[in-house]
């Protein structure tokens, strides 16, 4: 089975369109386009095997606000955690979103489960998923559409789940840049079969150091840790990412900035009737008929965004620069004149 497709995939599109990389501008991923300033990392950090007992458990928990009773587990992306949870359960029902980040449904598929399409707009009304499913998983907010729930909602899935040993996993890949939306700091996280899945690739713009957490009650905690088996994160993984997730600092400015530009974004695709539906503050979705002529029109100019099929949409991430924001509107103008 070959895997999903996403986007980033620059040097195909250097191929497809022969024109070289260096010279695109890449908005066909949610990555923060000003991600946290790596420093230079010490010698060590190269040289010895990671540790677990390095402390990183406890800078994801203070992070993430987690309790002292919930497992922190840093994983080589939360990728890791995706291909790796399916294979912790017996074969099930495994419920997903659809649309939604499809590395769920392939994973789970390809450990045995039934997997089992969830219409996002059904989330909103009464439904009998978490008493007929083993696993619910939810991407919150969405990747690709933004679509968030009240937390209470998917509290109440979680508590249903659980009665039968059910699990919730909640991809918030995409929460850290929004307010008010991941479950861990006010429901816990160490609650039985609930999972959570954070990101450093997102709001961090870290996607190349492949680090993220999973926050988990223990035991689901511990079957992941030894699946993933010893020195799973890289020592500078480890390193990096403790230092971003203590930066309180910067993480409140990157906040500000993209809740600035993402309302930037909208006004700049609103000006050639490009209608954003929704998204995050990562990047803006754009429901339409037309996606291919739109998508391939900015592909020809060197500006790559991302054309979803089921339900046609375009997805564009945010520019990081002036000289970035001014091609863009470029692009748009020029496709105008087509
Ligand atoms: C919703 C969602 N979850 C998880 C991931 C995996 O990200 P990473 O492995 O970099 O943490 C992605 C990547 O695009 C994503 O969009």
């Amino acid at each position: 089975m070959t895997g999903p497709e996403h986007g980033g995939r620059l040097n195909a599109a250097a191929r497809q369109w022969d024109i070289p990389v260096s010279r695109w501008l890449d908005l066909s991923t949610g990555i923060n386009p000003i991600g946290w300033p790596m420093p230079e990392l010490p010698a060590r950090v190269w040289q010895r095997l990671p540790e677990d007992d390095d402390g990183l458990g406890d800078v994801i928990r203070q992070w993430a606000g987690a309790p002292a009773s919930a497992a922190c587990v840093p994983v080589p992306g939360s990728q890791a955690a995706i291909k790796t949870l399916p294979f912790l359960r017996p074969p099930g029902r495994v419920g997903i979103p659809e649309p939604g980040y499809r590395e769920h449904g392939h994973w789970w598929a390809l450990a045995g489960h039934e997997v089992i399409p969830l219409p996002l707009e059904a989330a909103t009304e009464a439904v009998a998923w978490p008493d007929q499913l083993d696993v619910l998983v939810w991407i919150h907010p969405n990747n690709p559409t933004g679509f968030t729930l009240a937390p209470d909602r998917l509290r109440q899935w979680h508590e249903r789940l659980a009665v039968h040993g059910g699990w919730l996993v909640l991809d918030e890949a995409f929460a850290d840049a929004e307010t008010g939306i991941s479950l861990v700091a006010d429901t816990g996280a160490d609650r039985p079969g609930l999972v959570v899945l954070r990101s450093l690739g997102k709001f961090f713009g870290l996607a190349g150091l492949r680090a993220g957490a999973v926050l988990t009650d223990p035991q689901i905690g511990r079957a992941l840790s030894d699946a993933l088996g010893p020195w799973a994160l890289s020592g500078p993984a480890r390193h990096g990412m403790a230092l971003a997730l203590a930066d309180s600092d910067w993480q409140r400015r990157a906040a500000r900035r993209l809740a600035r530009d993402s309302a930037r974004l909208d006004k700049l695709l609103s000006r050639f009737g490009l209608t954003v539906s929704g998204g995050t503050r990562l990047f803006r979705y754009v429901p339409h008929a037309h996606t291919e002529r739109i998508a391939d029109g900015l592909a020809r100019q060197g500006v790559l965004v991302r054309r979803f099929d089921r339900p046609p949409a375009l997805r564009f991430g945010l520019p990081g620069t002036p000289e970035q924001w001014r091609r863009l509107e470029a692009a748009l103008s020029a496709l105008e004149s087509d």
